[in-house]
């Protein structure tokens, strides 16, 4: 498998910083159920939190602004800036900034912040080390981990969608790596790059997507209690484009909607596709 290059990998975000909040398909409705948990979850023994990947600041602005302590944690220096000077407009004073990489997070201690919060990027896009990214957040939490991750029935969904722009008349070995190992990288098939003409730079990757019972058990080797682990968003991806587009511009469905995906995903689903935009499976787990 191909090596994760994080050089690489750190101008690929940077690239894509001015773009990061520019919402496509169903990205709003999986940010707003990760809100949802991520409310949930913030027990009076929560006070300091890291946020690793926490690029142009979605989440650690606003929670810094309900007065948690927070540190903003990303690879790409772009999305720092952009994330700071929000935080310098709001005169955040509880908030600090550190560039580095997931996989490494020996800067801090065992069990340095009540809550970490890992989503949607900082883990699947470390590849072949996505493990050891999953490994170094649990060692830093003290009381919570909240984390998402690519979920592999998406992924396949989406490499298999796009095979016959590559050959109609045979499978292609990236849906089979996927299938088998859930690794993507651009540079893995010779093909692969077709794929991904028309994204930033015409690259994607590294992605390690997760089964979720894959996810289960490294956790559980970590000592971890899983308070829950299902798949995020389904409902929506299931739904298609056209509708949530609808649902979106509808002030007077859109909670009720999230309501029924958050059920959907809980009550109904739990072990699905995910939403069709971003990470599509969804820990949170407890240290005993
Ligand atoms: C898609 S954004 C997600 C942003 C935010 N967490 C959210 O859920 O909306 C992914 C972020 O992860 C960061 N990232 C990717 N690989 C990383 C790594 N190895 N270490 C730290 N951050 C990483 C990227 O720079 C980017 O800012």
């Amino acid at each position: 498998m191909v090596n994760t290059d994080y050089e690489h990998e750190k101008n690929w975000w940077n690239a894509k910083a001015q773009k990061e909040e520019i919402d496509s398909c169903d990205e709003q409705i999986n940010r707003a159920l990760r809100w949802r948990e991520i409310n949930k979850n913030l027990t009076p023994d929560i006070r300091n939190i890291l946020e690793v990947g926490a690029a142009t600041g979605v989440f650690s602005i606003p929670l810094a602004g309900m007065g948690y302590n927070m540190v903003h944690f990303d690879l790409s220096n772009e999305m720092i800036e952009l994330a700071r000077d929000k935080a310098d407009r709001m005169k955040l004073s509880n908030i600090s900034f550190q560039q580095g990489n997931s996989i490494d997070l020996s800067i801090y201690e065992d069990n340095s912040f009540d809550m970490v919060i890992n989503m949607d990027g900082a883990i699947s896009f470390c590849g072949v080390d996505a493990v050891k990214a999953i490994r170094e957040s649990i060692r830093v939490a003290k009381h919570k981990v909240i984390m998402t991750v690519s979920n592999r029935g998406n992924m396949l969904l989406s490499l298999l969608k796009t095979n016959n722009k590559i050959n109609p008349d045979k499978f292609i070995p990236a849906a089979y790596s996927m299938f088998n190992e859930g690794l993507w990288h651009t540079y893995q098939f010779s093909e692969n790059a077709e794929l991904v003409k028309g994204c930033t730079n015409d690259y994607l990757g590294p992605i390690k997507a997760f089964t979720i019972e894959e996810l289960r058990s490294i956790f559980e080797d970590e000592g971890m209690r899983i308070d829950r682990l299902t798949s995020i968003g389904s409902l929506s991806n299931h739904c298609g484009k056209e509708f949530i587009d609808s649902i979106i511009s509808n002030i007077k469905l859109f909670d009720e909607y999230i309501d029924l995906c958050d059920r959907y995903d809980k009550e109904i689903c739990s072990d699905s596709i995910g939403s069709a935009q971003r990470a599509g499976i969804i820990i949170v787990a407890s240290k005993l």
